[in-house]
């Protein structure tokens, strides 16, 4: 109580009394603290949070932000569709040794982390959505279970149809980065379904480990940073959110080894195959890699029956309202729900996001107000491709035409690797929070994360930016350090990724959380704090015109995208212009009505622009986003993501569609972005707004 009313007090305060904004810079750098975010994740990582767990957790970060000052908060509730792992079984079977069990996988890992009594227990080996069945065949090794692997198998007479094929994990693969192949597990199943699998058995190789495994001599967790042999990748199996057709399991190594050495000399070797079935891991362990099939007396049982359940997801959102232009709101998020304990995915973002938090709560204290709103968004249900801003944004509709941006972290600090990704309406947010902060790495070089970074946004997103920016077509970035190469193998989806991992081999110091923490607040900072949202629209151009550079197809004219693209690089040059004018012209007149209408204007306009690159029509499921591709961070991916597709598939009359969208698209923001003689037009709300903001002065 005693904070409200301090609060209160503050805010009726004159407003020269508020922090400047070098003060707030300076407090969002100094407030952040390693300690706290142990505590944070040490929290978060006690119990298994698996979506439809949430609502413990979901009170506690709603209190916790009270505690910290954040004056609105909202703990939401959305009925979903949920599962969980029930009856399930791997087994190698020998049907002349009928008596005998080859092997049985453990489907768990072998050090489980306790919790405490009455806390919710981690689950074993589980895919969310894969198909229900239990099925007994003869079993194939098919790589990573890509479709150009099954053509491969097909086109050497191995019959893929109706066996169960044993396939790695494709997370983290800088082999399937390099050849430009990375793809979802999603996309596995996906395959699967497409290529009639009667099952799908997916292991991590140590492949994906480079220097560090167990066969070059280092030890396994917890003993030293190798991948442990027993580690199992859970996940989810299908982006819909409802169930396959095709059984799958995933399973250790260390069980993957029988199951593979039972096909020793049966079959072509992988080796026979291209470059992308080179590599595999288990060489050492006596493992060929022939693909198969099993001989016919040998067969693979493959079990699984989950339980499916009616349950609810729970967000937390916080609101700081602006205190000139509450209509606009910047967002920031990360989903909160795990595998396992989630040190790395799942609760690292959490962790960060509540140091944001903290420190906007500090500034809040000191009687800092945002110009526009900035909401915090924890959110439940990534991992069961259930994310919580699908509904969350239908409940919301407001947000279609207020939300600006939305700025997300998933992993916070699980490696070196920094990634940011999303829109370049972002890039000088980015820069300014990257500018400020120096590199973890690099005291002596005195490098800031911005020169390290190099300040360009990349193409793609992350987490439930992934929505928000392929359906809502918010303008979004993805940010955070991962596992990069060289890096200690990070225990995704499995019961190692604990703040044991952390603190001994993923971020001791928590210098890669706190340096992601600082950037994610000093972003949102600059979205938040001034008259005019800070942008470069010509960015948008600059990529555009590099992304053309590198399209071609035979028989595709492009000429008419490219004329689009180089008026709207005209456009955006003056617009950007006429936004840096009317910039200085506030710092000198800040309370000049007529320039705050002229700031509303152009602030409206960055928010309807990336709306206006809506596909009119996009397929099921397909992203609505023409020009930036959904892919996550461990993803090398193309502009005009629905135009490159069609132009790999060789679809000409497809190509030329998504062509004329998109110039279409264009067109309709050099429209909107078209400055008149007498500066933009303003539309009658805006006026009706600008009265509404001062009525004494309009
Ligand atoms: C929070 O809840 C209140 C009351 O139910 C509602 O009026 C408000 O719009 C909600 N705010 C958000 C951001 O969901
Ligand atoms: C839950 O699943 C049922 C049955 O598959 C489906 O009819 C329903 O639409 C789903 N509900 C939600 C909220 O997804
Ligand atoms: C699954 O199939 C195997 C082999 O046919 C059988 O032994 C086992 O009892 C079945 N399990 C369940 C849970 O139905
Ligand atoms: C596959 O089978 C066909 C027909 O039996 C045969 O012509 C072809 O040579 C075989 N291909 C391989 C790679 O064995
Ligand atoms: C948001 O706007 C898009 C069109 O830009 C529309 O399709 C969608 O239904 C809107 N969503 C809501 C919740 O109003
Ligand atoms: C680091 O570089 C910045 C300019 O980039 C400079 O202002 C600062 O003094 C340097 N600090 C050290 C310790 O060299
Ligand atoms: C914050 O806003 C003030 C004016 O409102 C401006 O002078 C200052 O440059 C802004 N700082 C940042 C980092 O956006």
């Amino acid at each position: 109580m005693f904070r409200r009313h301090f609060l209160t007090l503050l805010c009726a305060c004159p407003s020269t009394w508020a922090l400047s904004p070098d003060a707030v810079q300076d407090l969002l750098l100094r407030v952040p603290n390693p300690d706290k975010i142990r505590e944070w994740s040490a929290y978060y990582t006690k119990e298994s949070h698996l979506p439809g767990e949430g609502l413990d957790q979901g009170q506690w970060t709603k209190a916790l932000w009270r505690d910290l000052g954040i004056p609105e908060i909202n703990l939401t509730s959305h009925e979903a569709n949920l599962t969980y792992p029930n009856n399930h079984r791997v087994a190698l079977l020998d049907f002349n040794r009928p008596d005998v069990l080859v092997h049985e996988a453990h489907l768990i890992e072998d050090t489980v982390p306790p919790v405490g009594e009455g806390q919710k227990p981690f689950i074993p080996a589980f895919f969310a959505w894969a198909g229900v069945g239990n099925v007994t065949t003869q079993h194939i090794f098919a790589n990573f279970g890509l479709r150009e692997d099954y053509e491969d198998l097909v086109k050497a007479n191995v019959t893929v149809k109706g066996r169960i094929a044993v396939i790695k994990t494709v997370f983290g693969s800088s082999l399937l980065r390099d050849l430009h192949m990375g793809v979802h597990r999603q996309e596995q199943m996906k395959a699967a379904e497409d290529y009639g699998l009667a099952g799908l058995i997916v292991y991590t190789d140590p492949q994906l480990d480079g220097e560090i495994t167990e066969f070059n001599g280092y030890n396994a967790f917890p003993d030293g940073p190798a991948r442990p042999p027993s580690m199992i990748e859970r996940g989810v199996m299908t982006f819909s959110g409802s169930t396959s057709t095709v059984p799958a399991m995933p399973i250790s190594f260390a069980d993957a080894i029988p199951i593979l050495q039972a096909l020793n000399g049966h079959g072509p070797l992988a080796t026979e195959f291209g470059e992308r079935w080179h590599g595999g891991g288990l060489g050492y362990k006596e493992v060929q890699y022939n693909v198969g099939p099993s001989p016919a007396h040998v067969a693979v049982n493959l079990c699984n029956q989950p339980t499916f359940t009616r349950g609810h997801l729970h967000h937390v959102i916080g609101t700081i309202p602006g205190s000139t232009f509450p209509d606009e709101v910047i967002m920031l998020g990360s989903h909160r729900d795990s595998w396992g304990p989630g040190a790395g995915d799942g609760s690292s973002g959490p962790a960060a996001m509540n140091e944001v938090v903290r420190s906007f709560g500090v500034a809040l204290a000191h009687g800092w107000k945002p110009s526009r709103t900035i909401m915090f968004a924890s959110f439940e249900g990534l991992e069961f491709s259930l994310p919580g801003t699908k509904n969350w944004f239908a409940e919301n509709p407001w947000l279609n035409t207020s939300a600006f941006a939305y700025l997300d972290v998933v992993s916070a600090g699980a490696g070196s690797k920094f990634h940011v990704q999303g829109s370049p309406l972002l890039g000088r947010a980015m820069r300014y929070g990257t500018g400020l902060v120096q590199h973890p790495n690099s005291k002596e070089k005195n490098q800031t994360m911005l020169d390290v970074w190099g300040g360009q946004v990349s193409l793609g997103t992350g987490g439930d930016g992934s929505v928000i920016q392929s359906t809502a077509l918010v303008s979004t970035v993805d940010l955070g350090f991962s596992a990069g190469d060289g890096d200690n193998p990070f225990p995704y989806h499995s019961l190692y990724d604990t703040d044991d991992w952390m603190d001994r081999f993923g971020d001791p110091d928590r210098k890669y959380h706190l340096t992601t923490t600082k950037i994610w607040s000093l972003a949102v900072f600059a979205l938040a704090n001034d008259t005019l949202i800070p942008v470069t629209v010509n960015e948008y151009a600059v990529l555009m015109r590099k992304a053309l550079d590198s399209i071609e197809m035979p028989g595709l004219d492009l000429t008419t995208l490219d004329q689009a693209i180089s008026h709207l690089h005209q456009i955006t040059l003056a617009f950007d212009e006429y936004a840096s004018t009317l910039s200085r012209q506030i710092s000198s007149q800040p309370d000049d009505p007529g320039l705050l209408l002229k700031a509303k204007d152009v602030n409206q306009k960055y928010i309807a622009i990336e709306r206006h690159f809506a596909d009119p029509q996009p397929p099921p499921g397909a992203s609505r986003h023409l020009i930036i591709p959904r892919a996550p961070y461990y993803f090398q991916s193309s502009a005009f993501p629905a135009l490159h597709q069609s132009i790999v598939a060789g679809d000409l009359s497809v190509a030329e569609t998504y062509r004329d969208r998109i110039v279409g698209r264009i067109h309709e923001v050099i429209e909107l972005l078209h400055l008149d003689d007498s500066g933009t037009t303003l539309s009658q709300p805006l006026k009706q707004w600008a009265v509404s903001l001062n009525p004494d002065k309009a």
